[in-house]
């Protein structure tokens, strides 16, 4: 029996607006207060020419000009976990407009494991000190007069939270487009059997939740989508829908993520948004540097 830390309320409806970012085919989100002017920004991203080492906020100033463009106020900045294949652009947006970072509280977790594997001496602090707020399963806070309760579904990363805000759930990479399935497992801390789990508890919302991907890569060749519900992921995604078992599940995790190759960003990505998406320090010389390690991933 899968048990939920809240109860949601489906009348609260707030309004969402989505921003695509195809390089990275990941969705940002603006959202809003239907009541007030506050709202929240969901994985923001940066721009990247990781062969040229040139980064860009282009994405971020299309989200920031629409936020100004309906003089709203940002509240929150939240990231449903690490990225492994965009890099964020919390800070940036921060900077421009204020509010409040936050992640799940198993950042330590990803800050420990990276900071390993990057090498990070000891001014890379992994108590999740760089982010405002670190959630724990069950916590709440508030966007204006909207309340996010937030639920942690690990299993794609240690560290992944699924935002449920009235009728909307941000379910970050815990799952995807019914005809997606769901993201992989083989992440440093990632594990099949716990996704699973995680995906049952997004799946016990009401049916009509309304569900926000953070991927989407246009499987069979159709048009990218990001919405869905929890009735529709139920019914028809290929992963788990229908009641699909964990055992099998598991066995299909692992078989498929052992085909797949390492994301295009993974090794920007993780030194980045493991700053809560800050760029290492400067070297002496005011230079900025990512580093790659060699047969480290
Ligand atoms: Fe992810």
């Amino acid at each position: 029996m899968v048990t939920l830390p809240f109860t949601p309320d489906l009348s609260i409806k707030p309004e969402v607006t989505a921003f695509f970012d195809e390089p990275t085919n990941t969705i940002s989100y603006v959202v809003k207060d239907p009541q007030s002017n506050a709202c929240a920004v969901i994985d923001s991203v940066m721009d990247i020419d990781y062969a040229a080492g040139r980064i860009a906020y282009e994405g971020a100033d299309r989200i920031i000009a629409y936020i100004e463009e309906h003089q709203l106020k940002l509240e929150w900045l939240i990231e449903t976990h690490v990225h492994a294949d965009h890099l964020s652009a919390a800070p940036y947006i921060q900077s421009k407009l204020g509010g409040k970072l936050g992640i799940g509280e198993n950042i330590k977790l990803v800050q420990e494991t990276f900071g390993k594997i990057f090498n990070e001496g000891t001014e890379f602090q992994r108590d999740g000190s760089q982010f405002d707020r670190l959630f724990t399963d069950g916590d709440s806070y508030e966007i204006g007069g909207l309340v996010a309760h937030v639920m942690h579904t690990p299993g794609h990363t240690p560290a992944c939270m699924t935002h449920v805000i009235g009728d909307a759930a941000f379910v970050g990479d815990t799952l995807f487009m019914p005809d997606g399935g769901s993201a992989r497992a083989d992440f440093p801390g990632g594990d099949a059997r716990t996704l699973y789990r995680s995906i049952q508890r997004v799946l016990s919302l009401p049916g009509e939740m309304r569900l926000f991907m953070c991927h989407d890569y246009g499987p069979n060749g159709r048009d990218i989508q990001w919405q869905t519900t929890v009735a529709d992921e139920i019914e028809h995604n290929i992963h788990v829908g229908r009641g699909a078992d964990e055992d099998s599940f598991v066995a299909m995790r692992e078989a498929r993520d052992a085909t797949l190759a390492m994301p295009r960003l993974i090794i920007p990505s993780l030194q980045v948004n493991m700053r809560a998406g800050k760029l290492p320090p400067k070297d002496d010389d005011g230079k900025v540097f990512l580093k790659v390690p060699i047969n480290g991933l």
